[in-house]
């Protein structure tokens, strides 16, 4: 989503802005901007479109001068995506500028009020609200910016992320957390501003996460912040240590492609150090047992292919917990009741860890009473940050819209977490347990040998890639897995793609399927397979194309009767769709590419939502 970067020191601003916004380029977005101290005035300039539009017509930045600026890639929320209402924002006398993420929900309030005061609007955006709103305290000269700020904090509602500049303070930019996350990082002589690390990761590694209510005054010799009450306050350095390499393509043509690749990587560093001697070894987590013996159901909550690993997560640690688990979609969590309290262990999941109907979830059920465990990628986030408790995925940096290590770690975190209270509530077999450890640390292989065979892949992508419309069917973890091969196929490749669990096929969706509709069939769960396998018949007798993904066990009796079928290494059930998921995330990606869509940056879509 929308994506901030700030510089304030002795070197050219807009180059070092325009390359920061191009690192948060896959964030998604629709226009971009920048302003920068130029003397006593700011120099401004947006334009829709890709960054490279306003890089062009900046000479790269070269044609603004100035040490102080701030830039923006906006995601429109307030107002169609165009130049006028692209961010900055700028007040009415030209010395405000302002660039947002989130919502200022108060907004059409405050601006009737403004404008019974005279002041013209010229976008339609939520946030020149908060330009005009700042200008309004500070023009009769009686405060200074900062005082301004204050004041229009407390007056506006929601969730915001701010970076101001104020030409009357030309060395200093303010920034302002709520609910939307911002991050300082400090240099030699410099100080920078981002809503992600890797805009700036290239300048420094010392940063500094604001808290909600935070406001800091950025200048070269430092950044001194304050907390809601505007008493000084200190915060804690950060060493990033991950390469900004990592956050690179490394000659793949795209993220995506390379992050399906980096999954055996991804997996071994989520797995490898928390198996010990047959057992599961979570130093992280400080829970009791007597707490764990307590519970009284487990709730997953999350958005997306993190929901998805989620739906995963009920078949398996429903079968080896012997409790309820309950999963809910993060943005209907807070609107329905749910029936939560201190005996709930609610497991929130994540990648980015910013999502913000998952962050609203989380209070929710923290207000309820529930103690929050975290599945989260990214370090220092504001989910991992309010979480009682946070399990870590390692997946590194992933940067394509469409999640893939990302999924697979989480999924393996998840299984880990579920083993791992299955000893402790004595609720699973202890040589099963040890069984899926021990094939817990051959995924990666198993995951190398998938994606060695990608031409196959590549191959019935080619077949099928001009196909409008896609089912894709299983039973129940095939059934979750299908939910997220869907999901990746339609975010990517704009095919519209349904995921149904098999037996509903025939209470309506069979109707669909006439001569020649594509049917993914997921047949990897060893127990329901003739049952996968009836479905499969029933769709084929209506004329359906079957592709099926099932094991290299089954592949010659599947191949009787699916039309294509790509086979993956056995494993234990519980990790099937961790290994089933490769193939889907292949697909996906060659038909999209064949397709000739924008891959990493799916239209009207965003890395990190922060909306809700
Ligand atoms: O960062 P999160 O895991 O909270 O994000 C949740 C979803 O927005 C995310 O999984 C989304 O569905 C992906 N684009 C799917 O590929």
């Amino acid at each position: 989503m929308c994506g901030i970067v700030g510089y304030v020191g002795r070197e050219e601003a807009a180059p070092i802005l325009l390359e920061g916004l191009g690192r948060l380029e896959y964030r998604g977005y629709d226009s971009a901007g920048i302003a920068v101290c130029t003397g006593k005035q700011l120099s401004v300039h947006k334009a829709k479109g890709r960054l490279r539009i306003l890089s062009d017509m900046l000479d790269g930045g070269r044609l603004v001068k100035g040490c102080v600026g701030v830039g923006h890639t906006r995601w429109a929320t307030h107002g169609a995506p165009s130049d006028v209402n692209s961010h900055p924002q700028v007040s009415r006398s030209g010395k405000i500028a302002v660039v947002h993420n989130g919502i200022i929900e108060n907004y059409a309030e405050l601006k009737a009020f403004l404008q019974e005061q005279g002041v013209p609007f010229t976008s339609e955006t939520d946030t020149e609200v908060v330009a005009q709103l700042v200008e309004y305290f500070y023009e009769d000269g009686k405060v200074d910016i900062l005082e301004a700020v204050g004041r229009c904090l407390h007056r506006i509602e929601g969730a915001y992320a701010l970076g101001i500049l104020c030409a009357d303070a030309p060395e200093q930019m303010i920034a302002v957390r709520k609910d939307s996350p911002l991050i300082l990082g400090f240099g030699d002589g410099c100080s920078f501003l981002a809503s992600d690390v890797t805009a700036i990761l290239r300048h420094t590694r010392r940063v500094a996460y604001l808290d909600d209510g935070d406001t800091a005054v950025l200048t070269r010799e430092g950044v001194q912040c304050y907390n809601y009450l505007m008493q000084p306050i200190e915060k804690t350095v950060s060493y990033v240590d991950w390469e900004i390499d990592a956050a690179e393509k490394g000659g793949y043509e795209h993220f995506m492609f390379k992050e399906i690749m980096e999954q055996p990587e991804a997996l071994r560093r989520a797995v490898f150090p928390r198996i010990r001697d047959g057992e599961v070894v979570l130093e992280d987590l400080s829970l009791t047992n007597k707490y764990i013996r307590g519970l009284h159901k487990l709730y997953i909550v999350a958005c997306g292919s993190s929901y998805h690993v989620g739906m995963v997560g009920k078949y398996n640690l429903e079968r080896i917990l012997r409790l309820p688990v309950e999963v809910a979609l993060a943005s209907e969590f807070r609107y329905m009741e749910p029936i939560v309290d201190e005996h709930t262990l609610v497991v929130v999941i994540s990648q980015s860890g910013e999502t913000l109907d998952t962050m609203a979830a989380l209070r929710e059920a923290k207000r309820l009473g529930a103690k929050i465990l975290s599945i989260v990628n990214v370090v220092g986030s504001s989910i991992a940050r309010e979480s009682d408790e946070v399990l870590y995925t390692w997946a590194g940096p992933e940067i394509a819209v469409a999640t893939t290590k990302a999924y697979t770690t989480q999924l393996a975190v998840l299984d880990l977490l579920g083993l791992y209270l299955s000893k402790i509530l004595g609720t699973m077999d202890a040589a099963e347990r040890r069984t899926v450890l021990d094939e817990m640390l051959l995924l990666p292989e198993k995951m190398e040998k998938i994606l060695e065979k990608k031409e196959d892949i590549q191959y019935f992508a080619s077949r099928y890639f001009n196909h409008n419309s896609v089912f894709f069917i299983g039973r129940n973890i095939d059934y979750a897995l299908g939910l997220e091969g869907s999901l990746k196929l339609k975010e990517i490749s704009y095919i519209h793609s349904e995921a149904y669990a098999s037996g509903e096929l025939k209470h309506g969706t069979i109707s669909l399927i006439e001569e020649g509709t594509l049917v993914v069939a997921l047949g990897t769960y060893g127990k329901l397979f003739d049952k996968a396998m009836s479905n499969i018949v029933e769709v084929k007798t209506r004329g359906g194309d079957v592709l099926a993904l099932t094991t290299e066990s089954r592949q010659e009796e599947m191949a009787k009767t699916a039309n294509g079928v790509i086979a993956i290494p056995d494993a234990h059930p519980m990790l099937m769709p961790s290994l089933g998921v490769a193939p889907l995330q292949l697909f996906s990606y060659y038909v999209a590419l064949m397709r000739g869509c924008d891959i990493d940056k799916p239209r009207n879509l965003a890395k990190s939502v922060t909306v809700e």
